[in-house]
């Protein structure tokens, strides 16, 4: 039995209460639906900015009306201090990752990047601390890496951030190791490498490549590669995350607390790859996707060049092992994708 496993019986036999924030979007709503396949009692926080009520009633369809009887939700904004500190009354773990994502989305606006991610994430950490949560666990980002050039990435190695996205990424690190310092909270950061998976919004300027793709391809449309496709990156089934966030709540090694861990699969895959293999998938419904092929434009500002994590340390002190690789989840999400 793995320690992800043993963790999941473990939780049935013993409940907790986890709060989410961000719950409405694509990695909240996959936490919310393992956590109430394990039986655990849920609160949930979001505005709805990008994320969906669709995605919290297909979770509903899917667990059964007990589990579904164990999460509240609350509309609220994490700029309100107020509401942070409502939504951690009694909670043993938090799973924040309510933020704004996209690093295009940033550069268009970084004060709004700048509000939800560094006030929002301050007034999360906040109300944990108040609240004396168990853990407090957080959406970093491999963005983080910025400018370093070195590959695989190791989590104590970083460079300049590029984006206003990835100031706002390091500044909640910055904040997470200065709460321990100074407060004796104690947090773990998750560095997450491009996750993929059902309920990643396709839709919009700032959608992720991976379920854009599937989107455009399955249409029959050609999709776009910014630059000449050998831009690469470690593309993460959201299982694996999933997984992470689970096993960094209830660590309880004292040494694996205070830390910001890469989560990915530890496989570099280059977007012409990556195009080759949603096109397959696309095929399957529209036969007019197979003669496709990508259209190349500009690169985009912000962008890192490469990414490759090295997953050792979540490894050691977490009992992170992916159980996906981006093939397997490819072929778990393309279902939902295609649908
Ligand atoms: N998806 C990835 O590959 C990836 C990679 C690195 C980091 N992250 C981080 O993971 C977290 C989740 O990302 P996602 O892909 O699920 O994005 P998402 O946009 O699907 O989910 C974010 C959710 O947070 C909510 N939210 C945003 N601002 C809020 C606020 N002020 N108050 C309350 N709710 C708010 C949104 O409505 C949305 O439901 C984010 O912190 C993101 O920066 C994601």
């Amino acid at each position: 039995m793995t320690r992800y496993q043993k963790a999941l019986t473990d939780l049935r036999q013993h409940p907790r209460t986890w709060l989410i924030t961000g719950v409405a979007g694509f990695i909240g709503s996959n936490l919310l639906e393992s956590l109430l396949r394990a039986d655990q009692i849920v609160v949930g926080l979001d505005n709805f900015s990008t994320g969906y009520q669709h995605n919290l009633d297909e979770v509903k369809s899917i667990v059964s009306p007990q589990q579904w009887a164990g999460f509240s939700f609350i509309k609220k904004d994490i700029r309100d201090l107020e509401a942070c500190h409502q939504a951690c009354a009694g909670v043993d773990y938090v799973l924040h990752q309510a933020a704004i994502g996209s690093v295009p989305r940033s550069l268009e606006d970084p004060v709004n990047t700048n509000a939800n991610n560094i006030t929002g994430f301050l007034n999360m950490l906040t109300a944990s601390r108040d609240a004396s949560v168990s853990r407090f666990v957080y959406a970093a980002s491999s963005s983080t890496y910025g400018d370093h050039s070195g590959l695989p990435k190791k989590e104590e190695v970083i460079g300049n951030p590029l984006s206003p996205y990835a100031v706002t990424k390091y500044v909640n690190e910055l904040y997470a190791d200065v709460f321990n310092r100074c407060y004796g909270f104690v947090s773990i950061g998750l560095r997450y490498f491009n996750i993929f998976g059902p309920r990643q919004d396709p839709e919009g300027a700032y959608a992720a490549v991976i379920p854009r793709w599937f989107d455009i391809l399955k249409q029959g449309k050609p999709a776009h590669i910014y630059g000449d496709g050998e831009t690469s990156r470690d593309f993460c089934y959201i299982d694996n995350a999933v997984q992470a966030n689970i096993l960094a709540a209830i660590a309880t090694d004292p040494e694996a607390g205070n830390q910001v861990y890469n989560i990915a699969f530890g496989q570099r895959t280059t977007l012409n790859e990556l195009f080759i293999m949603i096109k397959e998938f696309a095929t399957r419904v529209n036969p007019d996707t197979a003669g496709l092929k990508p259209v190349y434009a500009d690169f985009r500002p912000g962008d890192v060049r490469h990414s490759l994590a090295d997953i050792a340390k979540a490894s050691k002190l977490l009992g992170y092992q992916p159980a996906y690789s981006v093939t397997e989840g490819l072929e778990k999400a393309a279902g939902w994708y295609l649908k």
